[in-house]
């Protein structure tokens, strides 16, 4: 039986952080579905839409990656995909609270389902899609952070290109 695990998350957007998770992540599982929250929470900056096509263009031919969106109960939709693991990165301890309380309450609504925490990379330890958005912003400098497509798109958002 195929092992499938879903990295949920906002992706606005997807960073070298979230992609070191993922490429680590298929060490572990034979498919991860990337899958980009509808109703965050947060006000974000490009569309679920384009979100998705970013993600999909810097995978791309990744053929063990599938990118999706979802929207209600995480643990409804990880259940849907046939997964059994929900994935999430850890970069500090400021994280591990919101993590954990979140992780707390999936498994008492989806008891079959677990959360597997990964460290962060240490050079991503401090990143974050708001903290690249407003360097990009600023004209900074965010090559080490994203690859080409998602500095292209972001600058592009910003009227920068
Ligand atoms: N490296 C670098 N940065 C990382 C990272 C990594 N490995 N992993 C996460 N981040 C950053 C993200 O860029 C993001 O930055 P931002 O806040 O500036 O946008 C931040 O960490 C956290 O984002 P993300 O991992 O996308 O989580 P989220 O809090 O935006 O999304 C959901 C959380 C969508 C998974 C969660 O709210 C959810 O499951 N919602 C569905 C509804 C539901 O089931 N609710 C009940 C839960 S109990």
């Amino acid at each position: 039986m195929k092992k499938i695990a879903v990295y949920p998350g906002s992706f606005d957007p997807i960073t070298y952080g979230h992609l070191d998770i993922i490429k680590r992540g298929l060490t572990i599982f034979d498919e991860i579905v990337v899958a980009v929250a509808r109703n965050s929470q947060k006000n974000a900056l490009f569309t679920t839409e384009e979100r998705v096509e970013l993600i999909q263009d810097v995978l791309k031919g990744e053929g063990r990656v599938t990118v999706d969106t979802f929207s209600g109960l995480l643990i409804d939709y990880v259940a849907s995909r046939g997964a059994h693991v929900i994935i999430r990165g850890l970069r500090a301890i400021s994280d591990f609270e919101y993590e954990f309380q979140i992780a707390q309450m999936n498994s008492s609504i989806g008891r079959e389902i677990e959360t597997l925490f990964m460290m962060t990379s240490l050079q991503y330890g401090y990143l974050s899609s708001s903290i690249v958005k407003e360097v990009c912003s600023l004209n900074g400098d965010i090559d080490n952070f994203v690859p080409m497509e998602i500095k292209k798109a972001l600058k592009s958002k910003y009227g920068l290109a």
